[in-house]
């Protein structure tokens, strides 16, 4: 059985993909603010902002789930703004939340990773993949997510000699709540977004690749979208 380690499986892209795994005969541990009420799903309760909670779920996860398959870095938020009225703490908040917490959570399982050969999903955006329209009072989420960008690079790098992988995934759009709960702005329009349960298929599918294949960076967006 494989255990699936996900961060924000509470709402969203997350729970989709865990909700797929789970249903899918896979031990699944979400990492987040709010358990998951549903299923066979185990919680660490983590504010990935916060250093002790992650250095806690760091702990949680070497002692009780050392042999996981799979990580997926998938927790994030917009920390939406103009740029004048931009605030130290939301910026601050949004590197924690989006670049720090993923990037320091792999660095940190990085023995486990290389020794159970397990795959690394980043949950990027194509938001830092250029610039387009769209972009305007999003810097904070499309510099921290080229950060998570970067650092995929270099652990990739790490893991090139192992049987450890690292997926990087340029996401689009997709039916979310993200953008509602970070400024207010309520999706008016969700049948043209992409929806989770569609992605959820698309990212079990590559965790499930013959492991002689490595998909290092996929774009996945609207049909029409290619920037
Ligand atoms: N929505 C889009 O259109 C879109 C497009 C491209 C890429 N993406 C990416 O897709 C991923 C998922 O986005 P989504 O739209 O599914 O978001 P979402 O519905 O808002 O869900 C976000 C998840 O992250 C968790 N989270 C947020 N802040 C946290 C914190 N401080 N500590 C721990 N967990 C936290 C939330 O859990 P708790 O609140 O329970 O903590 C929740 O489970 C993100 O990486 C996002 O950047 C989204």
């Amino acid at each position: 059985m494989k255990t699936i380690l996900i961060t924000g499986a509470s709402d969203g892209l997350g729970k989709a993909i865990a909700k797929k795994c789970s249903e899918n005969g896979m031990r699944v541990v979400n990492i987040s603010r709010t358990n998951c009420e549903w299923g066979e799903v185990d919680n660490i309760k983590c504010d990935l902002s916060k250093k002790e909670d992650l250095e806690n779920a760091i702990s949680i996860i070497k002692e009780k789930y050392s042999d996981f398959d799979v990580l997926i870095n998938n927790a994030a938020i917009v920390g939406y703004g103009a740029l004048e009225d931009l605030e130290y703490e939301k910026f601050e908040n949004t590197w924690k939340i989006n670049t720090i917490s993923p990037l320091y959570l792999t660095a940190k399982l990085i023995g486990l990773i290389k020794a159970n050969g397990s795959d690394v999903i980043n949950i990027g955006t194509t938001h830092s993949q250029h610039a387009h329209p769209g972009l305007e009072n999003q810097l904070a989420y499309c510099a921290s997510k080229y950060g998570l960008r970067g650092g995929s690079y270099n652990i990739g790098a790490e893991l090139k000699n192992t049987r450890a992988r690292l997926v990087h995934v340029y996401m689009g759009g997709f039916q979310s709540k993200m953008h509602e709960k970070d400024y207010g702005n309520v999706m008016t329009d969700p049948e043209n977004w992409m929806k989770p349960s569609d992605l959820a298929d698309i990212i079990f599918n590559i965790i499930n690749i013959p492991k002689q294949i490595e998909i290092s960076e996929i774009t996945i967006n609207r049909k029409g979208r290619r920037g």
